[in-house]
């Protein structure tokens, strides 16, 4: 008999041999998503500070994160100082989030819906969206939709900072990534790799898969997820459509505030800063 625990099994026989291997959601997982991807957060924090008191035409005090996940960002805004909220449409990466802000001393700010379709209960002054969260709205309807929820979200002269992998249509596209992590006595390593793409329905079909271990335990996690693709052109045209914001600034994921960049067809990796109109 086998004892599942967090959806793995624990007994000797599993041990000796190959890792039990789950296809499942990895953001089903919400400390092994946290521990992967939490190691730049501090940066990715500060430049987006940084990007706020340059770029919004208002004072920052309210921030939003759609599709925060676990919500690493989150606490480093609340111990800015910054109100925070976030929404998600997986619960257990929401309860992360949550008992996290919580045990920080800061409110259960992150709530379960559909970043394509919500309407928060207040405007913000800012939000953010980083590492390809964007993608994984894998319709134009669905993409356009999202940007017209953000606009209604935000206050006039607020900012988005949408961080996105774009197409190139020049070089090689970036395929793989890789990540190790530990903590304690669990050991991580991460893969995200491209399986494939359609360029036709301009889908990207990416391999996420987690090895874990412990002295008792072995798993692997492995998700297939389809984001969406857009090569510069059809970013630029997706923003053009989507009226309510102006380009305030671009960088790339390097996050140096001194060193916006110029987007070009060989672009991979952008953080668009959107900020909202008056006019709209
Ligand atoms: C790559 S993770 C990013 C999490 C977080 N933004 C971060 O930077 O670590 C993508 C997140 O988007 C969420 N997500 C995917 N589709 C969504 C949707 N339609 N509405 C809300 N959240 C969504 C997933 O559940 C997951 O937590």
């Amino acid at each position: 008999m086998s004892r599942h625990v967090n959806g793995f099994a624990s007994t000797r026989a599993t041990r000796r041999r190959a890792p039990e291997v789950i296809y499942q959601n990895f953001y089903d997982f919400p400390h092994y998503y946290d521990l992967t991807f939490n190691g730049g957060s501090r940066r990715e924090v500060e430049f987006l500070i940084q990007c706020f008191k340059r770029h919004a035409r208002r004072d920052v005090r309210q921030v939003f994160e759609p599709g925060c996940g676990t919500g690493r960002l989150l606490p480093f805004f609340a111990r800015h100082g910054f109100a925070v909220s976030g929404l998600d449409i997986n619960d257990r990466a929401i309860d992360f989030c949550n008992n996290r802000l919580q045990r920080q001393g800061f409110s259960r700010a992150a709530i379960l819906g559909d970043m394509a379709s919500f309407r928060l209960a207040g405007k913000v002054d800012a939000a953010f969206s980083m590492i390809n969260t964007f993608r994984l709205l894998t319709s134009g309807r669905q993409a356009m939709s999202h940007l017209r929820c953000m606009a209604r979200a935000l206050r006039v002269g607020g900012v988005y900072a949408l961080g996105l992998h774009l197409t190139p249509v020049v070089g090689k596209p970036l395929c793989v990534e890789r990540h190790t992590n530990g903590k304690g006595k669990l050991q991580l390593r991460t893969t995200v790799r491209t399986m494939g793409v359609d360029l036709r329905k301009r889908l990207e079909h990416v391999r996420i898969t987690c090895h874990a271990k412990t002295p008792l335990r072995r798993l692997q996690i492995a998700d297939d997820t389809l984001f969406r693709m857009y090569t510069l052109a059809q970013f630029r045209a997706l923003l053009r459509r989507a009226a309510w914001f102006e380009i305030a600034a671009t960088y790339d994921f390097t996050y140096q505030i001194d060193s916006p960049i110029r987007l070009e067809h060989d672009t991979q990796d952008v953080v668009v800063i959107l900020r909202k109109r008056a006019s709209c």
